[in-house]
């Protein structure tokens, strides 16, 4: 057995969670933007050639006879960016401010999914930037990751679900399966050694459980995606809302060191 000592130490104190033994084996184990904006232009000038029509549901639907942009799952990192910036494929695109990509190495080995952008994220363009998004920043420090370096961060969907009174809302179904191709894509891109969903929505999303499964019951497992290993914990806003819960997430945080260490991570 080890203790966390020093920095790892410091950042568990930070999410919440005191001294911990972990077993030792864990503990080892331990401006391309205005080229997006062109190419962005040029699919958003395609679509609207194409509306109304002879327009698909989207120009970007892999069934669209309109375009002559390649399919989803065949784009590169640039193409694929600009297909997000430009996508009306859901009406989730009316109320957005930004698109919210995604962020970090496009070689990451950690892959964090999160649910879909809130207000903070809409106005900045960026996963995880809220008050939820520094407790992320603190349990990847804790397990020695840090946004940008190594990992990546993206979500369901990419832009902000709003109720009717403005307010963040779970994604729908119907705009889950809109979006899924364009985090396919990021998967397949970054082939990282383990995926992290946090929270129901990301879980259930990847998992296709039914919308009644509680992350209770998918916890604690190894689960798959894509060939890759995906474990489950708790969203960062659910724990920022019940912090006695950061003890279980630190323990899905440890298997996940764990299951990274194994595939030789
Ligand atoms: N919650 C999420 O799931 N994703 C974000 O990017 C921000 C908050």
């Amino acid at each position: 057995m080890t203790t966390y000592s020093g920095r790892h130490a410091a950042f568990l104190e930070e999410i919440g969670v005191g001294p911990l033994w972990v077993r030792r084996t864990a503990a080892a184990s331990m401006g391309q933007a205005d080229e997006v904006a062109a190419v962005a232009a040029v699919v958003a000038e395609e679509q609207r050639v194409a509306a109304p029509a002879e327009r698909a549901p989207s120009a970007w639907t892999d069934a669209s006879p309109a375009s002559c942009a390649p399919a989803v799952a065949e784009m590169d990192w640039m193409q694929l960016q600009a297909a997000v910036a430009a996508c009306t494929k859901c009406r989730l695109c009316e109320q957005r401010t930004h698109t919210v990509f995604g962020v970090g190495d496009q070689k990451a080995k950690w892959l964090f999914i999160g649910e879909g952008p809130g207000r903070s994220e809409d106005a900045k363009g960026e996963p995880f930037v809220g008050p939820a998004g520094k407790l992320l920043d603190n349990m990847l420090l804790a397990i020695g990751v840090k946004r940008g370096v190594n990992a990546y961060i993206a979500n369901i969907v990419k832009c902000r679900p709003t109720d009717a009174m403005g307010k963040d809302r779970p994604p729908t179904a119907a705009e889950t399966d809109a979006c899924m191709p364009y985090l396919n894509r990021q998967i397949a891109l970054i082939q990282p050694t383990v995926i992290v969903a946090l929270g129901k929505t990301a879980a259930l999303s990847l998992l296709k459980r039914d919308p009644d499964t509680s992350v209770a019951t998918l916890r604690g497992s190894v689960h798959r995606y894509a060939g890759l290993p995906l474990i489950v914990t708790y969203h960062p806003a659910y724990l920022l809302r019940t912090p006695a819960d950061k003890r279980k997430t630190w323990a899905d945080l440890c298997l996940a060191m764990q299951t990274y260490a194994h595939a030789g991570g």
